[in-house]
């Protein structure tokens, strides 16, 4: 019979690619704490129903801690039948302390609740581990935007001038998308954090295992209640995926900001030399890396979603191998967005704005709204002064100027009620103050903004 842990069954040998293509030992090793914690849990709730002794528990547990230390000290052997990180543990075990002990915590249990349940415990520490490293890159936009509270840049839509803001409340838009991450991310661990273990390998557990008590043992928030769903079920790794995709979409967008803003044309920021690279040919050149980076690897974080909800897709119920595709697509998108997020980071704190580039590309134009308000002010229909603020931009294009030049007499002559005070129009910071309505860019609104966020992260 094979040496494989289902070899009874089988006489001929694996094609030596197909024991390749079928292994997941090299990527799902990762979740060795997790397996361990599992099978801990597991022998347990077998003794509590007799199926090992105190004294085999013992031993389980003693053996199962070894196998954990010889994971962290880097010096677990691998066997060449060891096809995954369930099948190498329990291999391992029975090595410490014996088959004869070792050979009973698979009782009731299978491979299909196994995976499933570590799988959700690893995932589950990993989303405490990136929701930190969010809250972190949140801190940053809060406290980036307090201090560069004074600054009044343009504001682009359709990336043309549009209205004068504050770069605070540009930074603020960004940091309140990523926000809603945070959020969605809470929500979500609740329904990763779901216990699959007891569910055996489709039609629930023979001896009648303690699934309240596994839950509580492994700190999960619930029970599948179905124990075909438990291990058929993959959403929890696809909404982390969806998750990781929508936090790569902001980065993405953010990053196309800091490109667009940190070419030579704009100037607006200067990448700190820690986030950019050279040219290996053109001395000159100090490129944003950083930045495209984030935004290229949206991409893969995508494809990774996709690419598994294709393979979930077409299959019948319960476990099939193809569930196996879920590990490295969620490991990727774990490792990315994790990345994306400190780069972004490192990124954001260490950026130089740079004031007077941005106060030169203030134009009057962007005020043409103001100066229709203006009239609006002196209970004139906005249609009826947005018209009239047209024709001043007219007369400016005609005379080869800006509306800021032309003088009071010439407003006088496009409308009746512009007065000596229609000059006071031509204030950037003024423009700004006015926009005061909640979550507008006026000093106090941002505040507001930058507090709202603060009370969020605590
Ligand atoms: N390595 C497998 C996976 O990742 C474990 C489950 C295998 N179960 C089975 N019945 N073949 O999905």
């Amino acid at each position: 019979a094979s040496q494989k842990l289902w070899g009874g069954r089988f006489t001929g040998t694996t094609d030596p690619l197909m024991t390749a293509y079928n292994e997941s030992i090299h990527y799902d090793k990762r979740m060795f704490n997790a397996d361990v914690d599992g099978s801990k849990a597991y022998a347990k709730a077998l003794e509590q129903r007799g199926i090992v002794d105190k004294v085999e528990l013992g031993k389980i547990l003693e053996g199962l801690e070894s196998v954990r230390a010889e994971w962290k000290a880097d010096k677990f052997v691998l066997h060449p039948s060891d096809e995954d990180i369930h099948t190498a543990n329990e291999r391992r075990l029975g090595e410490i302390i014996g088959t004869g002990i070792a050979g009973k915590l698979h009782t009731g249990r299978s491979r299909n609740d196994q995976v499933a349940t570590d799988m959700r415990l690893w995932l589950r520490e990993e989303i405490k581990i990136v929701k930190a490293f969010l809250v972190d890159l949140l801190k940053v936009f809060a406290s980036r935007a307090e201090k560069d509270i004074g600054i009044v840049m343009p504001g682009y839509t359709h990336l043309q001038r549009a209205q004068p803001i504050r770069w605070s409340h540009f930074l603020m838009s960004h940091a309140f998308s990523l926000l809603s991450d945070l959020t969605r991310l809470n929500q979500l661990y609740n329904r990763v954090n779901q216990l699959p273990l007891g569910a055996g390998a489709l039609a629930g557990n023979p001896f009648a295992v303690d699934r309240e008590f596994l839950c509580k043992e492994l700190g999960f928030d619930g029970i599948i209640m179905n124990s075909m769903n438990a291990v058929a079920d993959r959403d929890f790794v696809i909404e982390f995926m969806y998750w990781s995709s929508m936090v790569m979409t902001h980065v993405s967008r953010l990053a196309e900001d800091f490109i667009i803003y940190s070419s030579s044309e704009f100037s607006f920021v200067t990448l700190s030399d820690a986030y950019s690279t050279g040219s290996s040919i053109m001395p000159q050149k100090k490129n944003p890396d950083s930045l495209e980076l984030l935004r290229g690897k949206s991409g893969r974080v995508f494809g990774d979603m996709v690419g598994f909800m294709m393979s979930v897709k077409g299959i019948p119920s319960t476990y099939n191998k193809d569930l196996q595709e879920d590990k490295e697509a969620l490991f990727d998108s774990v490792k990315t967005v994790s990345d994306s997020i400190q780069i972004l980071t490192g990124v954001l704190s260490t950026l130089t704005v740079n004031p007077e580039k941005i106060a030169k590309s203030l134009t009057a134009d962007m005020l043409a709204t103001d100066l229709a308000e203006y009239l609006v002010r002196k209970g004139v229909p906005f249609r009826q002064t947005h018209h009239v603020s047209g024709s001043a931009v007219r007369m400016a294009e005609e005379r080869n100027t800006t509306i800021d030049k032309l003088s009071v007499d010439d407003f006088k002559s496009l409308h009746p009620l512009y007065e000596d005070d229609v000059v006071n129009v031509f204030n950037y910071e003024e423009s700004v103050e006015k926009r005061c309505a909640i979550g507008g860019t006026a000093k106090s609104c941002v505040l507001e903004q930058v507090k709202t966020l603060k009370e969020a992260l605590n």
